[in-house]
């Protein structure tokens, strides 16, 4: 069985081999969010069962292809389609396309996902910029053998949202009279949303959404010391008095009316980089 490192360069060797392309950017574009693609000039689309070592999607509404082309004047690789813990996956398995991406030569990750709100002053549709994490999954992708190749033992977390990108991005939706929201993300496995009573405990844990992706993504670029950026689309709320039945229809039908807004948010901050 191949090491890590070694799929990793194998994956990446592959990548270049077909697409001679040197992203600076990689985005990984969340449940009913992947819009943004149509503001890529395209260059080379790669499917993700084409890839060698790729895990393949199997979520309605992610189609699974990595995207490689210019947003906002820069060189950028986007997934289309992301892999989830509630899928089977295992962490290490999840997070292999973002070592990939390093390995390509991204210097900076940007994430989109679609979350429920617990904060009560957050609206269905709201944009949340993610300041922090709480990982409540049962699991981290760092757990295991540690190649110091890719980073330390034991990685700092304290800056997991660069604050300089958080500002920028602060000051980009204030221009553009976007509204948003700024706080921190739980990721929890699903895939059943959350009972009332669980809403509850994500909120007391002093989370203001709660989502099923997206941090095992972050730890895994902070340990390659990737700066990151992510937003959430707050796609239901639990909050009491106002859960209602969610479904991922729902969740998909909410995110792609709050995308044009992420979409230039995002754009406007990687051609401000
Ligand atoms: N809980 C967990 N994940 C989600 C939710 C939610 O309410 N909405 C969208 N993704």
């Amino acid at each position: 069985m191949l090491q890590i490192l070694e799929k990793i360069n194998e994956t990446a060797e592959f990548i270049q081999k077909n697409v001679s392309f040197k992203p600076e950017i990689g985005i990984i574009l969340g449940t009913g969010l992947g819009g943004l693609v149509n503001e890529i000039d395209i260059k080379h689309v790669l499917p993700y069962e084409t890839i060698p070592n790729f895990p393949v999607s199997t979520v309605e509404g992610h189609t699974g292809k990595l995207i490689f082309g210019i947003l906002g004047g820069k060189k950028v690789i986007a997934m289309q389609g992301r892999f989830h813990y509630y899928e089977g996956y295992t962490m290490q398995e999840l997070t292999f396309p973002v070592r990939v991406m390093k390995f390509l030569g991204i210097e900076k990750l940007f994430v989109s996902n679609a979350s429920g709100g617990v904060n009560p002053d957050f609206e269905i549709g709201d944009l949340m910029i993610i300041v922090d994490h709480l990982n409540l999954l049962p699991d981290n992708p760092l757990i295991g053998k540690n190649y110091p190749e890719l980073g330390p033992r034991f990685p700092d977390m304290s800056d997991a949202y660069d604050k300089s990108l958080v500002q920028k991005a602060i000051k980009i939706a204030k221009k553009l009279k976007i509204k948003y929201q700024t706080g921190i993300y739980a990721a929890v496995t699903g895939p059943c949303f959350e009972t009332p009573a669980e809403y509850l405990r994500v909120r007391n844990s002093g989370a203001d959404a709660v989502g099923m992706s997206t941090v095992p993504e972050v730890m895994v670029a902070r340990h390659m010391s990737i700066p990151c950026f992510a937003i959430s689309i707050i796609t239901d709320l639990g909050v009491p008095g106002k859960i209602v039945e969610v479904s991922h229809a729902e969740v998909i039908k909410v995110a792609n009316e709050a995308e044009k807004k992420m979409t230039l948010l995002m754009e406007e901050l990687i051609s401000s980089l």
